[in-house]
């Protein structure tokens, strides 16, 4: 089986639907194999998206991602990183999420998208280390 790192991003925290993405969660068949609640600060919002270091929404995008508590789980189960990327939805929660995913069901938008998925194996084991050091 496979590991992914899934947020729960501040607006979701904020809005009361940690319980809501936990159950769609479980409700799939993955599985939950670490869970935090956690305040970010930049280092680790900087390093956790240093993809996007060079995008316009860099610096919006941290401090949204610091703004608030977040839930850090590390999920597992075959084929782990897709199957949370389908339920969350695509990344913009109108133009590209569809009806019925996390996103699509709760967002409005692209920032405020509600959760983050690791795109690859490779990002989930590098974004696990961030978060869960221990793990
Ligand atoms: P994550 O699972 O959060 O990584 O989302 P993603 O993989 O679907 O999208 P991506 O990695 O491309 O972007 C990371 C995050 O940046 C998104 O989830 C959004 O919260 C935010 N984001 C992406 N594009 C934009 C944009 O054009 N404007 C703003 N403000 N935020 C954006
Ligand atoms: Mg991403």
């Amino acid at each position: 089986s496979e590991r992914t790192l899934v947020l729960v991003k501040p607006d979701g925290v904020e809005r009361g639907l940690v319980g809501e993405v936990l159950s769609r969660i479980e409700r799939k068949g993955l599985k939950l194999a670490a869970l935090e609640l956690k305040n970010v600060d930049d280092e680790l919002a900087g390093q956790h998206y240093a993809e996007h270091a060079d995008k316009p929404f860099f610096g919006s995008l941290v401090e949204f991602i610091t703004s608030g508590s977040v839930v850090a789980a590390i999920v597992e189960g075959e084929n782990a990183v897709a199957a949370f990327r389908q339920i969350a939805g695509g990344t913009h929660p109108v133009e590209k999420a569809a009806p019925g995913s996390i996103r699509g069901d709760y967002g409005l938008e692209v920032q405020y998208n509600l959760v983050h998925g690791s795109d690859s194996a490779e990002s989930a084991e590098r974004e696990i280390k961030l978060w869960f050091p221990d793990r």
